[in-house]
């Protein structure tokens, strides 16, 4: 049987290019010889792509806190079954741009709904594929001007208020404070190549 993978999840708010350091660290790793699997959330299997739609279209109240938090974990409970264990039985590592970490500090910090309540609708569909690691990408200031920018293409929910994303950056901080061994914040600033050498650093241990 082979050694079981590794899963890293990616996190962050809006504009901070998440998706440019997933790319970038799966690269990095595939070149250390291993076979990774990059996915998203939220979606990254048949059924919770089917979902993700249901989540970001439509007007902004179309679910209320509860349902939306709900969803998240039900897509993501079918991602972790078909797509997340599977490959990481198999020794594969998975790379997941957003996990449960998304849902604990949007729908839990900056929703209200409380990271307690949140954690436990989540542990259900999670069970014990919990992220070996989680890399938070956060810029020290100017996170307001990166969303603004990034605000063009905004889908249900990154097109809520600034209030909300900092309650968001503020959870993800609070998050990282508490589960220090396993949630790292990342500084997001520089060349990107340098923020992938930040995240390497911060996964050193993991690496075979
Ligand atoms: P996405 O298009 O993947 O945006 P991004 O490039 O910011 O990752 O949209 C995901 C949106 O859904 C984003 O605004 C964060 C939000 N989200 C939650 O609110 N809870 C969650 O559990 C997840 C996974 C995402």
């Amino acid at each position: 049987m082979a050694a079981r993978g590794r899963f890293i999840s990616l996190e962050g708010g809006e504009g901070v290019g998440k998706s440019t350091q997933v790319r970038a660290l799966a690269a990095a790793l595939r070149e250390r010889g291993l076979e990774v699997v990059e996915t998203r959330e939220p979606g990254g299997s048949e059924g919770a792509e089917k979902i993700r739609e249901l989540l970001l279209t439509g007007d902004e109240d179309r679910w209320g806190a509860q349902a939306e938090a709900l969803l998240f974990a039900a897509a993501r409970a079918d991602h972790v079954d078909k797509v997340i264990r599977p490959a990481i039985e198999a020794g594969k590592w998975v790379l997941s741009d957003r996990f449960v970490d998304s849902s604990l500090a949007y729908q839990g910090g900056a929703r209200g709904l409380g990271t307690e309540a949140v954690r436990a609708i989540n542990a259900f569909g999670i069970k014990d594929w919990f992220p070996d690691r989680t890399l938070v990408l956060a810029l020290a200031e100017g996170g307001a001007r990166a969303r603004a920018r990034d605000n063009q293409e905004s889908d249900r929910i990154g097109g809520r208020p600034e209030g909300y994303h900092q309650k968001v950056d503020l959870a993800f901080r609070q998050i990282a404070a508490e589960e220090a061994a396993r949630v790292r914040i990342v500084d997001a600033s520089g060349e990107p190549g340098e923020v992938t050498e930040r995240l390497l650093g911060e996964i050193a241990d993991l690496l075979p």
